[in-house]
């Protein structure tokens, strides 16, 4: 089975080809430099990119599979969550090729496909599911942070999320506030590396809430404050290490807790990460760690597939395929804010 799927929730480009479930090719075409300057994702903009960007990206993908159009025997697209006009680029561009192929579609829906990302591994990258254990998964990204209970494939229940800033909203943030360039994530870990945590300690919003939701907004705020109390910091490489890395151990202990809380409270012996912030080389350093020492089964997304991607799309595609799903109509509309609950 050849797969053609396509992913433009948000401000990454990106078609993959799969056979049976393995990767031939995941091309992205990412907008960071686009949106650089606007210190954040500008929506309109990320639209205008999706349209000039996908079919080039898409002849890309399907010449490094070494597979032409008329091959493909299902097409696959995000469907939701996302941001409105950049999902109605990728997801009208699906439907249509689909249509002209005359094959099936199928709309994923985004947060489902970061839930497998950690169990594609290998080269070339293929859905490793003998591996697979129950698990709760942490999707943590610019736009999300959640904690979601996968009982068994595709089978989950949202345990809790964010109720306000997503995690790489709050590195991000952060990093604008002492004048680093956006993404500010990246950036922010590197500079931690060559701090001490324990200089400037920052508040871990909601570790001791007994829900399973997590808070950033918060802790933003405090950089803030600090900042304006000790302008002087900014100025000092050093200290500017020590103040990142402070943030960074503050937005990593409250994501580690509150997972390995999530697992042991459920039952479960297994962790998976996913999302852009699941880069970030201290939380995936402490989870490794932390599950060592509880003896916790670790998947962390690789880290081609944290970020947006559309081969994990067209990996939840093919596991629907193999179940005989339901195909979507060619009609069927963007659900700009589908959450898992009501996939479920
Ligand atoms: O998954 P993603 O590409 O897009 C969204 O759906 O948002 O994630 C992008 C986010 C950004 O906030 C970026 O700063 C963050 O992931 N990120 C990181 C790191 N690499 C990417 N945050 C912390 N440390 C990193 N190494
Ligand atoms: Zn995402």
């Amino acid at each position: 089975m050849l797969l053609l799927a396509f992913e433009t929730s948000c401000d990454e480009t990106s078609v993959a080809v799969l056979k049976n479930g393995c990767v031939l090719a995941n091309a992205v075409s990412s907008q960071v430099k686009i949106h650089e300057e606007y210190g954040g994702v500008v929506p309109e903009l990320a639209s205008r990119e999706h349209l000039r960007n996908l079919m080039p990206v898409a002849r890309q993908a399907l010449d490094q599979a070494g597979v032409t159009p008329n091959q493909i025997e299902a097409v696959a697209g995000t469907r939701g969550p996302g941001l409105p006009g950049a999902l109605l680029v990728g997801l009208r561009a699906s439907q249509g090729i689909a249509f002209i192929l005359d094959k099936p579609f199928i709309g994923i829906h985004h947060h489902e496909a970061h839930l497998y990302s950690p169990w594609i591994s290998g080269d070339p990258l293929s859905l490793d599911i003998d591996a697979f254990q129950p698990n709760v998964s942490l999707i943590v990204s610019g736009g999300h942070t959640m904690l979601v209970q996968v009982s068994a494939p595709m089978k989950h229940r949202v345990l809790g999320m964010t109720v306000d800033d997503a995690a790489g909203e709050c590195f991000d943030k952060v990093a604008k506030l002492i004048g680093l360039p956006y993404p500010g994530g990246p950036e922010l870990d590197r500079l931690a590396k060559e701090g001490n945590e324990k200089i400037h300690q920052f508040p871990r919003p909601k570790l001791h809430d007994d829900s399973h939701d997590f808070s950033f907004s918060g802790l933003k705020t405090s950089v803030r404050y600090f900042i304006r109390d000790n302008p002087e910091v900014l100025e000092d490489g050093l200290r500017l290490r020590d103040l990142c890395a402070g943030v960074q151990s503050a937005i990593v202990d409250v994501l580690v807790k509150k997972t390995v809380r999530a697992a042991k409270r459920h039952g479960l012996r297994c962790i998976t990460a996913s999302g852009g912030v699941t880069c970030n080389s201290r939380l995936r350093t402490v989870l490794e760690e932390v599950c060592r020492d509880e003896d916790f089964m670790l998947r962390l997304a690789n880290p081609k597939l944290c970020t947006d991607n559309a081969a994990m799309v067209g990996m939840v595609a093919h596991m629907r395929l193999a179940n005989d799903c339901e195909f979507t109509s060619l009609d069927a509309e963007i659900i700009p804010n589908w959450s898992l609950e009501q996939l479920a």
